[in-house]
This record gives C-alpha cells, sequence and structure tokens, in this order.
C-alpha cells in the first residue's frame, strides 16, 4: 500500500468516527453499581442475558449492556456531569420460545419522562436510544410490563453508556423514608372488630373468636346464639356445630371495666365458606424452608401477645416443607412419606401435627396447611398426587382449617396445559376435601395459570393465586398489584382473587431476615391495595419481631373493615393519569373505599372524580389511615400523595 493510499485510508477512518472531545469519558452503566437496580425477577447481569447468553436483541448481538426483567428500575445520579445517555433497548433473543415478553422502556430525568419506547417485544429489532441528558441529576431508566404479566420480561438496556465530561455517575437507591405512623392506638375502651359475617357448612364444626379490642380483661356474650353453639365469656369463642342451612343474626357484645360494645354478626349455614378474605400468616415469605413446629407455635403466640387477634387475623398457615423429603440426606427430613394405610406422615420438624394444631386452636386461631397435586412439593417434599383422599382424610384428623394447594410438580403428570388439565387436579381435591367433615379454606396456588379467575370457583377454590410469587420489592408489589384491574368481576363472598402475601416486616425466605425493602408509603401503598382488592391477607413476616411501624400498618380496624366488607366486590380502577391511579371499592353501605395511588417517586396531588366513582353532590371524605374527617367535598377530592405512596379514603353521601 502505497504512503497516499494509507492517508487516504486514515482520513476516511477519521471521517467516520463520532467527534468525541478529549475530556469525554464513556461510562457504561452495566459498569456501575447494578445491584441497586431493582427487578420483579432474578438479579439484573452484566454483558450476559438474564438466562446467561450473550446479549442480543431481534438478531444483534451486543458485547455490552445490563440485562435486567421487568417490572424493573435503575436509578443513576448524574451528579450533573454527563451529556448523553445512549443505549439500544429489547426484550432478549433468550426469550425466543417462550409465552410473552413484552415490555416497555421509560427514561426520567430529574423526574420527568424523557422518553419511552413504546411496547417492544421478543423478536423485535433493538430501538436506539440518544439523550441530551446536559445538567440532569438524577436518571432513571425503567422498564415496565405491557399488561400481560411479567413472564419473559428480560428486558436489555444494550450497549448503555453515558458520555461523562463531569462528575462520575454513580448507581443510587430510593432516598430512605424514615417510617412514619398514621394510626392512633385503639382506645381502651371495647371495641368489636373483624368480620361481619362468617360462613359454615352444616354439620362441620364452627370456631370463631370475637375480635376486639381494649383493656383486658373483657367479658363477651352474643344474644341470639343458636342453638348448637356456645360463646365462652372470657375469650369470647365461639364453638359448636349447626346442623341446619341457615341464616342467624346475632348481637356480638364485648364490656370491659371502661364501657361496651355491640356488632351484629351473621353467621351463614351453607356451602360457602371464607365469606370474606381469609385474614392471617404464613410461613413462606419469612422462613421459607426454615421452618419446624416451634417457629409456628411462637407464629400463634405473637398474634395474640401482639393484639393482631383483636383485630380479626386468624389464620397460621404452614407453607412448604412439612412433609418427608424422600432421598433427603438430612435424617429431620429423611423416612417413609406415608404410613402402611398411605396417610401422609409430617419430617421431624413437625413431631405431632394434632397437638400443633390443638395448640393453635386454644388460642382462638385457625390453622392452615400446605400440599401440591403433583407427587413432590415445589420444594421436593412429599405431596398428594394420587393420595389426594388420604391427605384429605389426614388433614381433618389433624383439625386442619385451610389447605393452599400448589401446582408445583403436577405439570409432569398433567398431560396437558389447557383448561381442562389445569383443572383437573383441583377437582380431585375438591372432591376429597367434600368428602371430610371439616371446613378447609381450599386456596388454588398455580400463578394464575389458563386465567384461573375465570374457573377458581367452578372447581370449588374459595381462593387462586393470579401471580408469580411476590417478592419485597416496589417493583414486584407495583406489578402484582396494579395488574389486577379488570379481575374484579370473579370475586365475590367465598371466591377471592389472591395477589399473593404480604411483604411487611421482617421477611427473607429463610434464616437471614431483613426488614423488607419497600419504604413506608410503599407498605401503606401495598396494605392499602390488597384491602381494596379484596384479597386474602397473609402476612409474610417473622411475628416474633414486629416493629410497631408494622404492627400499626396491620390493626387498622377501618382499613381492614374495607378489606372484610361483607359485599365482597373487589376494587377496579376508575381513572389513571400517567402514573396517578384510581381505584374504587363499593361498599355494602353504599360508601365507596378510594385509593389515591402516586406511583411516581415524587410527591404529588391525585384527584379522584365523583363522575368516577359513580356518585353525586356533597359527600363526607374519611382519611382511613388517620381514621380522620376531611370534610364534605362535591364533585371531586384531591390529596397530596407521597411518591409510590396512597390516600386511603372513605366516601359516603353527607346526609
Ligand atoms: C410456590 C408458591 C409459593 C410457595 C412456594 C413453596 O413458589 O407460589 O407461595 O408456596 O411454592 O415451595
Amino acid at each position: 500500500m502505497t504512503t497516499r493510499v494509507i492517508l487516504c485510508f486514515a482520513a476516511i477512518v477519521a471521517l467516520a468516527l463520532p467527534v468525541v472531545a478529549d475530556d469525554i469519558d464513556t461510562v457504561y452503566i452495566s459498569t456501575l453499581d447494578i445491584s441497586r437496580v431493582k427487578q420483579a425477577w432474578g438479579y439484573p447481569l452484566k454483558d450476559i442475558s438474564i438466562e446467561g447468553k450473550g446479549l442480543s436483541i431481534g438478531g444483534r448481538k451486543f458485547e455490552q449492556g445490563l440485562a435486567t426483567h421487568a417490572v424493573g428500575e435503575f436509578r443513576i445520579n448524574l451528579k450533573g456531569g454527563s451529556e448523553r445517555f445512549l443505549a439500544y433497548v429489547g426484550v432478549d433473543d433468550d426469550v425466543i420460545g417462550g409465552e410473552g415478553g413484552s415490555v416497555e422502556f421509560f427514561v426520567y430525568a430529574d423526574g420527568k419522562q424523557i422518553w419511552n419506547s413504546g411496547i417492544r417485544r421478543a423478536g423485535w429489532r433493538a430501538v436506539r436510544v440518544d439523550l441530551d441528558v446536559t445538567n440532569v441529576n438524577l436518571l432513571v431508566l425503567k422498564v415496565k410490563e405491557a399488561s400481560d404479566g411479567i413472564n419473559w420480561d428480560h428486558a436489555d438496556w444494550a450497549d448503555a453508556k453515558l458520555l461523562v465530561s463531569g462528575e462520575k455517575p454513580a448507581a443510587v437507591d430510593m432516598p430512605v423514608e424514615k417510617p412514619y405512623i398514621l394510626t392512633p392506638k385503639p382506645s381502651p375502651k371495647p371495641r368489636i372488630n373483624g368480620p361481619k359475617v362468617f360462613g359454615v357448612r352444616p354439620g362441620h364444626p364452627l370456631l370463631y373468636t370475637i375480635a376486639a379490642t381494649g383493656d383486658k380483661p373483657m367479658e363477651f356474650a352474643v344474644d341470639n346464639l343458636p342453638t348448637g353453639l356456645a360463646v365462652d365469656e372470657s375469650t369470647g369463642q365461639i364453638t359448636g356445630t349447626l346442623n341446619e342451612k341457615g341464616e342467624y343474626t346475632v348481637m356480638l357484645r364485648a364490656k370491659n371495666a371502661l364501657g361496651t360494645d355491640e356488632r351484629q354478626f351473621r353467621i351463614v349455614v351453607g356451602d360457602t365458606i371464607a365469606l370474606t378474605p381469609p385474614l392471617g400468616w404464613n410461613s413462606w415469605n419469612c422462613f421459607a424452608l426454615d421452618i419446624d413446629d416451634k417457629k409456628v407455635r411462637s407464629a400463634a403466640d405473637a398474634m395474640v401477645s401482639s393484639g393482631l387477634i383483636n383485630h380479626g387475623w386468624s389464620y397460621i398457615n404452614i407453607d412448604d416443607c412439612w412433609m418427608v423429603k424422600p432421598d433427603s440426606k438430612d435424617s429431620m427430613l429423611a423416612g417413609d412419606p406415608r404410613d402402611a394405610r398411605g396417610m401422609i406422615n409430617t419430617n421431624k420438624n413437625f413431631p405431632d401435627m394434632k397437638a400443633l394444631s390443638n395448640y393453635v386452636h386454644n388460642k382462638g386461631l385457625k390453622i392452615g396447611i400446605y400440599s401440591s397435586p403433583g407427587p413432590v412439593t415445589c420444594q421436593g417434599y412429599t405431596a398428594s398426587y394420587e393420595y389426594e383422599q388420604q391427605d384429605a382424610q389426614q388433614y381433618a384428623n389433624w383439625e386442619i382449617d385451610y389447605l393452599k394447594y400448589d401446582w408445583c410438580s403436577y405439570g409432569r403428570v398433567a398431560g396437558g396445559s389447557d383448561r381442562t388439565a389445569l383443572m383437573a387436579p383441583y377437582f380431585v381435591m375438591r372432591d376429597a376435601l367434600d368428602n371430610v367433615n371439616r371446613d378447609i379454606v381450599y386456596s388454588l396456588c398455580q400463578y394464575g395459570m389458563g386465567e384461573v379467575w375465570k374457573w377458581g370457583a367452578e372447581v370449588g377454590g374459595n381462593c387462586w393465586r393470579t401471580t408469580g410469587d411476590i417478592t419485597d420489592t416496589w417493583s414486584s408489589v407495583e406489578w402484582i398489584g396494579f395488574s389486577q384491574d379488570g379481575l374484579e368481576k370473579y370475586a365475590r363472598p367465598g371466591r377471592w382473587n389472591d395477589p399473593d402475601m404480604l411483604v411487611v416486616g421482617m421477611v427473607g425466605w429463610g434464616s437471614q431476615l431483613h426488614p423488607t425493602s419497600l419504604t413506608p408509603s410503599e407498605q401503606y401503598s401495598h396494605i392499602s391495595l390488597w384491602c381494596l382488592l379484596s384479597a386474602p391477607l397473609l402476612i409474610g413476616c417473622d411475628m416474633t419481631q414486629l416493629d410497631e411501624f408494622t404492627l400499626n400498618l396491620l390493626t387498622n380496624d377501618e382499613v381492614l373493615e374495607v378489606n372484610q366488607d361483607p359485599l365482597g366486590k373487589q376494587a377496579n380502577r376508575v381513572s389513571q393519569i400517567d402514573d396517578l391511579e384510581v381505584w374504587v371499592k363499593v361498599l355494602e353501605d353504599g360508601s365507596r373505599a378510594v385509593g389515591l395511588f402516586n406511583r411516581q417517586d415524587d410527591t404529588t396531588s391525585v384527584t379522584a372524580m365523583w363522575s368516577d366513582l359513580d356518585i353525586q353532590g356533597k359527600q363526607l371524605v374519611r382519611d382511613l389511615w388517620r381514621q380522620k374527617h376531611l370534610g364534605v367535598f362535591e364533585d371531586s377530592f384531591t390529596a397530596t400523595v407521597p411518591g409510590h405512596g396512597v390516600e386511603l379514603v372513605r366516601v359516603r353521601r353527607n346526609q
């Protein structure tokens, strides 16, 4: 090659390259502290896809980038030192062949949305992002799901980089928000709480504990209690059996040194139980595999000593891992899965299930258990496949009150994935439960497959999980909670949509517990939304470590009343303006429970229009978290709501 040709070639190369000033650095966002990425599933990864393959979008390969999962968020403090943000975004090709994979990418600069990709689906080409971020401090990269759930939502920020001329960027977390307590302490005078209606099947044993706050000792009585039932004066436990179908309206009474309270209560003897959503605790979100008899007893103890029982919390539910684990090397878990008659055995961490059940019942609480229609549970413990009747009988022998029935390994034996195949195992256990002389709440868990909400009632479920597993991140709570719109038509007394358990307090799925990663405002949103959704409320934390904030959050009777309202309607979204949403639940007395949610990061005002609530004229608005009247409003109500927070109000006609 001649010198002339070389010079000419060099000139062409120089022209083709972008002109970048000497003092501009390129910082790939995948080199920042990506552990701060919040996402609803899995972990963020640097330069490889979520499945551990090379990054690739629409057939185009990328050497560098950040692989995330919707719903997700990455906050970067640019400190005003960056000039441009560049990237290619899309769904990674590693999802091709999977069902779904559709997301939307957003970029926010100092609280304002400056770009969004529109919906991007698996297999689609990468979209180029090129944004001026001069003088921007906070850059937030978000990935939302595209209204079809988060399955396969593998979202790549490929070749994502900042051109930096000043201060170096750094990944940051949401600002820490100090716990703020909104709810006043219960009065020392008696107040009867809990559901106003209770269902029981004819001939089945009934246990209902009157929930009441106020100084102890307290004396309980019930007027017009039907023959067959009795109430214990000092514990408020109503027990007995009613053989005929029918409805009884009784008056519950509570009395202490400071006063009295009374409340009407309906006992409905019929085919349907769980007439209001179950309220209780479940072991999974805190202990997961690390569960034993002692921890369950401690949870029951704490349910009483913390006072939660006085607000209507009643179930103590054991999740996975109480059975024998076939082939386990751990002597505590190994053993014969069943006895000679095929009755299921517990593992050695649960030496006597009947004794444990008695212990829980003696406190006026109820006890739940877990199994799978497959041969083994999700964690590989013995499950009910081909032993459904024996298992139902064993639960009845142990006096169990609640069964979570989790699909897990059933896929191996299902022989199909259509609706008939999805329904089949749930019918089998339904029949088995119908053959035993006990009310056992039947909770279907199969993560929403085959639109379970459309047939959960048909297979006799009292509730059904509508989504995958929750985690204690805002991304997770946000996508699960706010994706429930549209399911309201399937919920009614005895038939509840279940958006999974609560992630407040000390959680951790094992032996290493941590305080929930949700901010206080996010926790108010979580509980408010789950109450509006008429969801089963199962506390997922270590009950022995309840702090003041968490306890306050779980003991607001006006908020719980929204969840337990006897009409059993589920809220739906009636307005959505960007990230501001209004959800409404119609209550039995005609009033509305209204959640004004702010899904933005910063405090802003949210308005509920009377026209959206289907009401008119002067309305009394009561703040339920603060238990305080806010005044009379006409046409609309506007509240200032913190980022990721909520204003939960009850709106009723001003007489
Ligand atoms: C599934 C369920 C969880 C929990 C675990 C137990 O993942 O969705 O709620 O029950 O199984 O293994």
